[in-house]
Formats: C-alpha cells, sequence, structure tokens
C-alpha cells in the first residue's frame, strides 16, 4: 500500500530524465528518439526480484486478469472460480470475457476457504482465481493440491499482495500465470498498471502478443513491419509508468520492512483475546493491513470512530467494503452465486481492518493497540 507515500523526487528525476533523453512515451519503436526502453526494463527487473522465468507490463490489474484468463483459454460460456472477499475487477475480467463466475466463500484466513473449493470445482472448470487479499497469501498448499486433483488451471490475483511470499518464493510462481497491479493504492504504484507472470512460455507469448494488437516484435523488421499469427488489443503501459515503476521497485524491502515494524507494534499492543486475521503457515506477508474481529457492533464502532479520530481509517472493511464483497454484487452476479457468499458477509461483517502507513510513527501503532484492547470487552 504505501508505494504513494513515499513517492517524489526520484520518480521526479526520473520522469525529467525521460523528457530529456527524446521524450518516447510508447514502449516500442521510435528507436533513433530514445536512449532507454523503461517498460522493457521494468519488466526485466520486476522478473528479475520476483524470480519468475516471464514478466510483461499492462495498463492494469483488471486487464492483467483478463488477458491472463484468455491465455489460459477461458471463452464464452466457461466457468472461472473466485472467491467472495474479493476486489469486483475480477469478476468483471471474468464477465468481460462473457464467462461464468463462481464464488467460493473465505474462511478466518480472509482468503479462499479450501474446503468450499472442494464443495464447487469440478474437472470442467475452466481456471481457478486464489486472491491473495490485503497482503496475505492464500492457503497455496492446499488450494493448488485441489486444483491440480482437477487439472485445473491457476491464475494468482496478487494485485494486493505485491512482495509477500509464501514458502519462501514470491506470489505469482504458483500457478500458470500470475498478476499484479500497481495502481495508487498498491504496495507499489505507477499511478495505473498491472504485470502478467508466468513461468510458461507459451502463456506469456499469448499475452505478449494480445496486449500489443498482435505484434510478435519480431527483431527482424521494423516495428511498422512486424509479424503477426494473431488479433489482440491495446493493453500496453507507457513508458512514463514504466519509469516510475522502476524507481518504486527500488524501495519495495524498505516499504516491507517499515510495514512490519507497524504491524508488529499493534500486534504486540493488543491484547490477546482479541482474534486476529489468520496467516497461513510459510507465509511472509506484505503486513501492510492489520485485521482483527469484533462481533459486539457497538465496541465496534468506538474502535472504527477512535480510528478515525487517529486519522487512520478503517481501509476496506468495512469502509469499501461493497466494492469487496460478493454479497453486494446482485448487479454483476447470479442470485444463487450472491446468495453463496453469505459466510463470507458474515466474517466480513466483524472484521475492522487497520491500514499501515509507513509516514506515520510506530508510536501511534502501539497506541491503536493498546487503545483497542482497552475499548473490548469480551
Ligand atoms: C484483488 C484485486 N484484483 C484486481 C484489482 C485490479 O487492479 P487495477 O486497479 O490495477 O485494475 C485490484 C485493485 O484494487 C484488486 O484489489
Amino acid at each position: 500500500m504505501p508505494g504513494w507515500e513515499i513517492i517524489g523526487k526520484e520518480e521526479s528525476n526520473s520522469l525529467k530524465k525521460l523528457f530529456k533523453d527524446g521524450g518516447v512515451l510508447l514502449a516500442h519503436g521510435f528507436n533513433n528518439y530514445r536512449k532507454n526502453y523503461h517498460v522493457r526494463e521494468f519488466e526485466q527487473r520486476a522478473k528479475k526480484f520476483f524470480k519468475s522465468k516471464n514478466a510483461l507490463a499492462v495498463t492494469s490489474g483488471t486487464a492483467a486478469i483478463k488477458i491472463g484468463l484468455k491465455a489460459l483459454g477461458v471463452k464464452k460460456g466457461d466457468k472461472v472460480i473466485t472467491q467472495a472477499f474479493n476486489f469486483i475487477a475480477t469478476i468483471e475480467a471474468i464477465l468481460d470475457l462473457d464467462a461464468k463466475p463462481i464464488m467460493v466463500n473465505v474462511d478466518k484466513t480472509l482468503n479462499m476457504c479450501p474446503i468450499d473449493l472442494e464443495r464447487k470445482i469440478n474437472s470442467k472448470i475452466k481456471a481457478v482465481i486464489p486472491v491473495h487479499m490485503l497482503g496475505v497469501p492464500v492457503e497455496l498448499n492446499k488450494v493448488c493440491k485441489i486444483a491440480n486433483k482437477y487439472k485445473v488451471p491457476i491464475l494468482e490475483d496478487n494485485c494486493e499482495s505485491v512482495g509477500a511470499k509464501y514458502k519462501k518464493k514470491y506470489l505469482c510462481n504458483f500457478g500458470e500465470v500470475g498478476v499484479a497491479s500497481f495502481d495508487h493504492a498498491k504496495t507499489i504504484t505507477c499511478g495505473e498498471g498491472g504485470m502478467i507472470f508466468s513461468n510458461l512460455k507459451k502463456i506469456d507469448k499469448f499475452c505478449r502478443e494480445y496486449h500489443d494488437h498482435g505484434h510478435e516484435n519480431n527483431s527482424n523488421y521494423p516495428r511498422g513491419m512486424d509479424t503477426r499469427k494473431i488479433y489482440g488489443f491495446n493493453y500496453r503501459m507507457t513508458e512514463l509508468q514504466g519509469i516510475v515503476g522502476k524507481v518504486q521497485l527500488t524501495k519495495i524491502n524498505r516499504i516491507l520492512s517499515e510495514n512490519k515494524k507497524r504491524y508488529n507494534a499493534i500486534k504486540n499492543n493488543l491484547s490477546k483475546e482479541i482474534e486476529i486475521r489468520k496467516i497461513p503457515d510459510h507465509s511472509e506477508p506484505v503486513y501492510d493491513t492489520f485485521i482483527f474481529f469484533i462481533k459486539n457492533k457497538k465496541q465496534k464502532k468506538q474502535i472504527i470512530n477512535f480510528l478515525y479520530k487517529k486519522g487512520v481509517g478503517t481501509k476496506n472493511l468495512p469502509d469499501a467494503i461493497k466494492w469487496h464483497c460478493a454479497s453486494y454484487w446482485g448487479h454483476a452476479l447470479p442470485a444463487n452465486e450472491v446468495n453463496h457468499c453469505k459466510k463470507t458477509f458474515d466474517i466480513l461483517q466483524n472484521s475492522i481492518a487497520i491500514p499501515i502507513l509507513i509516514k506515520k510513527n510506530i508510536n501511534l501503532y502501539k497506541e491503536i493497540g493498546k487503545k483497542i484492547s482497552k475499548l473490548y470487552v469480551k
């Protein structure tokens, strides 16, 4: 989340340099008018950092999901499973392909419940999209095992957890495809932007061509004479975003470690009686959100008011719950899928999410932990 908090001088200097060097804003071509290919460099650096074989920059995380699903062969009428605590974008990407979203509840990890997945999956499902919500990895051991059993490919939606690891490996390396978002609210940002990771050459090739009108970027020809086998669309990232993305990537380790200190400041000062979000074993989250559960409505209100007074707020839960819980998505989902999400609705009704901001002093988070403990009555 805090990429936007520490955006400024370095990004601004790099943009000035981009214009000084010719100001080519397209990721491709104009070879004689430029010194660098920033989007391509951003891809190379992201690929190296997140240890994936391929990385492709695109216009947004939403576009990345849609292109990734297309690469998996999802088409009209196909069923795609995803989870009920999510962002509407994942559902929109499925619907934009005229496919059908099938909803699975979340559990106390606030990510895909493997037990509910097992109930809903069968070998006719075209893809499963586990979503690593608010910085925390899905229980990938279990989810991947189930999907593999039915031979259903996985697209990891990692828009909200860029930088998190599971079993010491960065997310986006566990399924056939993984996607990231760099919109303004994400771990690192370039305003709008996304990335598609895949360790499969075939998937990367399709996404690369599809996002760029079918261009094969054949090095034997100038761009205007480029070769093509498929038609595509335009989901290209611009050089403006690419150069900002490169700078932000250099800040990610600082962001992750500052997040963790503040997360632990809340945790270490919070009464042990308060139930907190379950973090799956083997995971190293982004620690950009601290989530806990309060059943008592009056207490919940008092705690939320306190968080507002402190200038912190409650992020998605409950601030933006209507955009993140499928129970509110009757405009996009059939009634049976909306109704299935009742369990998720109940869990989210009792959840409070504290955003971690790294420009805020650690003492504030200690104070928050202590005060919430005081307001909590069993
Ligand atoms: C879980 C999830 N998926 C997808 C997206 C879409 O990303 P973008 O805003 O880059 O289109 C978001 C963005 O908020 C998200 O939180």
